[in-house]
């Protein structure tokens, strides 16, 4: 008994219990209800009765000598577990991944301005296609077919209507084929021989213009109007022109409406967006669906009139067109011009974005080039 005391001393003091796994098996090994220490205490009864007592002591000095060397080493593993750096999933030191926020475009940051002003003196939003008929285009806005004026404004024709102007089904039989309900509702519209050849055309608008025909086609009045939109020219693209733009149209159409409203609601827009110290003419002009016409301009912001090529040395930009509403434009549109009168007007927001940002080249818009569209992004 005696040695094997000594012996599970000298085992337990020579224990390495530095790391879990091995302090778990001693744990186990030595103090767990079936390990060596409790055998030996079974075996106590075999112990002759005088020495039981001292064999009794011995062993009980044993195992607090073995729970001492654990619960010190148990203490200096967990110590060094809460000290030891977690595992790292991934590299904290790289540089943070850029969060690319994104800009508004220039050309909305003015439409949204422009419409802003026109809102606060109470006209609202309407939108109409990119894809218009020839009659909201030109006929209805007094464009006559074949009319020089048309040329003002190179378009592009969509191809496939224009030799169906009278009937897929013939010239005489153009009724019948309008009264046929097996064709679709596109196709009956396009053999009503009632309308005009014009009036089948489909084209790529070449102005906003078109959306002021719709909503007096469709409003009630008297009617106050913004029409922002994207227009189409067949031009060269340039430094100053490009195939395709935006404008914004308004319109006005009440009674009693005169060339004087007109005009103050020219300068409280200009005003507004510029600045008070703006000066604004009036230059006679010609659209076939105003009367009296003229084209707006305002001091260069260039060279803020003093003369530079940007004004053609004349100190005056052009910002838009405008006028009274022309009493036939009015009467296709079904509405009374004896009782009614109104003025519209149309700008390009390029125009103005380039006057308000200097932005020299038009191009620049749909470049898509992160270096200039960047420099928009506090805005
Ligand atoms: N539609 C014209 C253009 O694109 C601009 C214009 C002029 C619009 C006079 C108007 C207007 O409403 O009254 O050149």
């Amino acid at each position: 008994m005696q040695e094997s005391i000594a012996a599970l001393a000298a085992e337990i003091a020579a224990a390495d219990l530095s790391a879990p796994a091995p302090l778990d098996s001693f744990r186990v090994a030595y103090l767990g209800r079936k390990g060596r220490l409790a055998d030996l205490f079974d075996q106590l009864k075999t112990v002759p009765a005088a020495d039981k007592r001292a064999v009794g002591q011995q062993l009980n000095a044993l195992k607090q000598q073995a729970q001492a060397r654990f619960d010190a080493a148990q203490q200096v593993l967990e110590a060094a577990a809460d000290t030891a750096p977690a595992q790292p999933d991934f590299d904290y030191t790289l540089p943070p991944v850029p969060q690319a926020l994104g800009t508004r475009h220039p050309l909305m940051l003015v439409r949204e301005e422009m419409l802003r002003v026109f809102a606060r003196i109470g006209f609202a939003v309407a939108e109409g296609p990119e894809i218009e008929d020839d009659w909201h285009n030109f006929t209805a806005l007094n464009f006559p077919d074949n009319h020089p004026a048309r040329d003002m404004q190179d378009t592009f024709f969509l191809e496939g209507y224009e030799g169906r102007r009278v009937g897929v089904k013939g010239v005489d039989s153009g009724q019948a084929a309008a009264d046929d309900p097996d064709l679709p509702e596109v196709e009956r519209a396009l053999t009503t021989p009632t309308l005009l050849p014009s009036q089948t055309q489909k084209l790529l608008r070449t102005h906003t213009s078109t959306v002021q025909v719709r909503v007096m086609e469709t409003e009630p009045l008297p009617i106050r109007r913004v029409m922002p939109g994207r227009v189409f020219r067949n031009e060269a693209i340039s430094a100053r022109a490009h195939m395709m733009f935006h404008q914004v149209e308004g319109i006005f159409i009440d009674e009693g409406v005169s060339f004087a409203d007109l005009k103050q609601t020219v300068y409280y827009f200009v005003q507004e967006l510029f600045g008070a110290d703006i000066n604004i003419r009036f230059r006679p002009s010609f659209f076939p669906f105003t009367e009296p016409s003229a084209e707006i301009d305002i001091t260069c912001l260039i060279c803020k009139g003093a003369g530079c090529n940007i004004c053609k040395y004349s100190g005056w930009v052009e910002i838009g067109g405008c006028g009274m509403v022309d009493p036939a434009v009015l009467e296709n549109a079904r509405i009374d011009p004896e009782k009614y009168s109104g003025y519209a007007w149309g700008m390009g927001i390029e125009r103005i974005a380039m006057l308000k940002y200097q932005i020299k080249d038009l191009r620049l818009f749909t470049e898509n080039d992160l270096r200039f569209l960047r420099q928009f992004e506090a805005l």
